[in-house]
């Protein structure tokens, strides 16, 4: 267990979590690596072991940092990243370059040549625009590059409106009209600056039900078959994304095989009955490796009692550190860190310092009697917190740091005032 209550204070991997908000300060971020590390190992187990010819590509997007890329590098994974910042990371990470793919629905000239340039293993490409603008890139550097193309399925998933992918309208994939589909998987067989090997869905994120993923496995092996008939050609790789969900509050986290193991029997079946080597099977995912790995520190502040209609408790961060309450009516639980053994008889509301009626961490939640000064922890913050963070009224990104088995170590320092400003000129008219 990585959150353990120990003389009335929350200790997380082994660190007091009052402590650490005292050395580092807060709002603060504070990731597992013993949960991380296991949730890679379960991966290995039921996955990479299980099946060969498979591959983990770690979504970076959910938290991004150079000690994360270089803790999957050291844990074999690959990793996907979606921007020249994320692959500028990776490579500040010395990731493997030939480990490194590179997902997005509209990367730029700039973003390309760098990953064409540091040798990374695939592009996915996202639309019909992109393989021109990779062939003319290679060609003008002399190289070539291995490719998959992203799909739209056309499946419903059941998740936040804002993070299913998979339906046809989305602005993410190449759809599978016909006059649309082949003519760019004909133009990618016939490159001479791509070698194309396979076909890539994600259907959305946050997900409990395997469905729509074994939908969209349909959709792709009706595709890869009608590839061969048209082309006689087969596909050497299969990426079937990421979205397994996780426990923010009372969700019941799914085991890895629940989404895995149907989709790599159907995989498995479909191609020993069509007679040819099954292609890689890679997935991406991103939440569930750091989302319960994270955990987020505050200060409690100011708390209003507005009688007979709520208990506001004010936090030193907020939606600036953590958006995804206001963006996506997300759910959280947490507890005030160094009361973690006493009743949880009191029902507020935590509240951030925006000026934003809408900065609201979590409703209506029952903890122990808070007072000012004491701390405040929100669990499974791992994913898209830091990633998301801003600086909405010049709040400062929090810092970060790894804990494991009762070591801590900072990995992002907090944003200084000078640094949120280094990037501000005067005009010559104000000076
Ligand atoms: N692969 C692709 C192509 C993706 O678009 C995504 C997520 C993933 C993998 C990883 O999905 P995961 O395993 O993390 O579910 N900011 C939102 C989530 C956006 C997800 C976008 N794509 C949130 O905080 O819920």
């Amino acid at each position: 267990m990585i959150n353990e209550v120990k003389n009335g204070i929350l200790y997380f991997d082994g660190c007091d979590t009052v402590e650490l908000a005292q050395k580092y300060g807060t709002p603060l971020y504070v990731f597992s690596e013993t949960d991380i590390v296991n949730r890679f190992n379960e991966l290995k187990k039921c996955f990479i072991e299980r099946y060969e010819n498979t591959r983990v590509a770690y979504a970076a997007k959910a938290f991004c940092t150079i000690a994360m890329c270089k803790l999957a590098a050291r844990e074999g994974m690959c990793i996907d990243v979606v921007s020249g910042g994320e692959l500028y990371t990776a490579i500040q990470a010395k990731f493997p370059p030939e480990k490194i793919e590179f997902n997005g629905n509209n990367k730029q000239a700039d973003e390309l040549a760098m990953a064409i340039d540091y040798g990374i293993g695939r592009i996915i490409i996202d639309g019909l625009q992109e393989l021109s603008l990779i062939e003319s890139i290679c060609k003008e550097k002399g190289k070539k590059v291995q490719v998959l193309y992203r799909i739209t399925p056309g499946v419903k998933s059941d998740s936040h409106d804002y993070i299913v992918t998979g339906k046809k309208d989305s602005k993410f994939g190449i759809p599978l009209d016909e006059h649309v589909i082949f003519p760019a998987v004909e133009a990618a067989i016939q490159s001479e600056y791509v070698d194309f090997l396979g076909f890539h869905f994600h259907v959305g994120s946050q997900l409990f039900d395997n469905t729509s993923h074994l939908q969209a496995l349909e959709i792709v092996l009706f595709l890869i078959n009608s590839v061969k008939e048209r082309f006689h050609y087969d596909v050497t790789e299969l990426n079937i994304g990421g979205g397994f969900g996780v426990t923010y509050t009372s969700e019941e986290r799914k085991p890895f095989e629940y989404f895995l193991d149907p989709m790599m029997h159907r995989i498995e079946e479909f191609f020993s009955h069509l007679g040819i080597k099954r292609p890689a099977v890679v997935i991406e995912p991103g939440r569930s490796i750091v989302a319960e790995a994270g955990l987020s520190l505050y200060t409690i502040g100011s708390i209003k009692d507005i009688e007979g209609v709520r208990k506001y408790v004010s936090i030193d961060g907020g939606m600036t550190d953590n958006i995804r309450p206001a963006l996506y009516q997300a759910v959280y639980a947490g507890i005030v860190a160094n009361k973690a053994d006493q009743p949880k008889n009191d029902k507020v509301t935590i509240c951030g310092k925006c000026c934003e009626s809408g900065d609201i961490l979590i409703r209506d939640i029952d903890i122990a009697e808070p007072a000012s000064g004491d701390i405040f922890a929100i669990f499974s913050t791992g994913a898209y917190g830091f990633s998301m963070a801003s600086n909405y009224n010049k709040n400062a990104i929090p810092a970060v740091v790894l804990v494991k088995e009762g070591c801590d170590e900072l990995i992002v320092k907090r944003q200084s005032y000078e640094h949120m400003l280094q990037n501000e000129l005067v005009p010559e008219s104000l000076k």
